[in-house]
This record gives structure tokens, sequence and C-alpha cells, in this order.
């Protein structure tokens, strides 16, 4: 069996796209959350809009999409990468790599200077693949003799140069 590919997601693919997305906010947020009910509700042309506005990778295994990335210009200058999120049988075996790997490229071709985005600071797997390509903290690292952050999650953001 050959190993998963990433592939770019187009506008007509936007009901295997909601299905993904809405399995991914389920897994990390939960049926209550309030951006999963939200996003239960939108309709097909809500669904095409945000396959039009943002970029959205997914991975797919044989016939099955199981996982997704989405990269959304934030300036002129600046890419901004979200919800990279992988199904979890398929976690583990460096695929979150090859979805992160191809959306720094298309933010590449599309002339960005920069790529930033926001993770979990206890996320140890995400923070590996973002290290591993590249990517430095740059804001929301606590200091290391601040021992209130220790019980708190708390959001940082990373970011790499291109070019
Ligand atoms: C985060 C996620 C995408 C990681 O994808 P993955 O392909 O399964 O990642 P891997 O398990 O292959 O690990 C990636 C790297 O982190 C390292 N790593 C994994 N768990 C680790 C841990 N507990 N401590 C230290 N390093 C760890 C791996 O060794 C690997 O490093 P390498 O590339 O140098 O070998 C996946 O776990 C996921 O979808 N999680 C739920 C959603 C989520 O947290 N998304 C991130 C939002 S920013």
């Amino acid at each position: 069996m050959s190993a998963p590919t990433v592939t770019r997601l187009v506008e007509a693919d936007w009901r295997a796209f909601a299905a993904l997305r809405l399995r991914a906010l389920d897994d990390t947020l939960g049926t209550e959350d309030r951006q999963y009910r939200e996003e239960l509700a939108f309709t097909a042309s809500q669904w095409r809009r945000r396959l039009r506005a943002h970029t959205q990778f997914a991975l797919l295994d044989g016939e099955d999409l199981v996982g997704l990335i989405g990269a959304q210009r934030q300036t002129v200058e600046t890419v901004y990468l979200y919800s990279l999120w992988l199904e979890p049988q398929v976690r583990g075996r460096g695929l979150g790599h090859d979805l992160v790997s191809a959306a720094v490229d298309w933010a590449c071709t599309q002339g960005a200077r920069v790529v930033t985005l926001r993770v979990e600071s206890g996320n140890a797997a995400a923070r590996g693949i973002y290290r591993r390509l590249g990517f430095d903290v740059v804001a929301g690292e606590p200091a290391t003799d601040d021992a209130a952050h220790e019980s708190a999650p708390r959001e940082i953001t990373m970011s790499r140069s291109l070019g």
C-alpha cells in the first residue's frame, strides 16, 4: 500500500473538506464547542467561500482524507498556518511534517516573507514538527523562573522567515 500523499483542496472538494474539518473540530474541541456548532451549520456556499479564501492541504490515504492544515494570507508579507490535524490512527508517522512542509512551500510560491502560527506550548509533537521546519518561538514563551505557567496551558507564537 502506498504512503499517504498531500493534496491541495479545491472548491469542488467542499463536501469532503466540510466532513474532514468537522471531524478535526470534533476530535480537538468536541461537539459542544461553539466553533464546531457554528461550522456544523455552514451552508455549501460558506464551505466554498472558505476554500476560496484560505488554502487547505489535506492528507490523502487511499480514498480517505486523514489530515488537514489551513493557510491564510494575513498580510502582503505574512502567511498564517492554522488547524494542523491528523486522524489519530495516522499519527506518529511523520505525516504532520508533510502537511506543514506543503503549506510552507505554498507560502514561498505566494511570495510571502514570513510564515507564522500558534501552538499550545505543551504540544511537543506539533512543536517538534515546527522546530524541524525552521520555526522559532517569537511570543508567548514564559520566563523559566515563572512558576505559575506550569499548570496553565498557553499558546505560543512561532514563525519562520522565507527566502
Ligand atoms: C500534532 C500532530 C499533527 C503531530 O503529527 P505527527 O505526524 O503525528 O507527529 P509525530 O508523532 O510524527 O511527531 C513529530 C515530531 O515530534 C516529536 N515528538 C512527538 N511526540 C513527542 C513528545 N511527546 N516529546 C518530544 N517530541 C515528540 C517526534 O519525535 C517528531 O520529531 P522528528 O520529526 O524529529 O522525528 C498530531 O499529533 C495531531 O493531529 N494532533 C492533534 C491536533 C494538534 O495537536 N494539532 C496541532 C495544532 S498546532
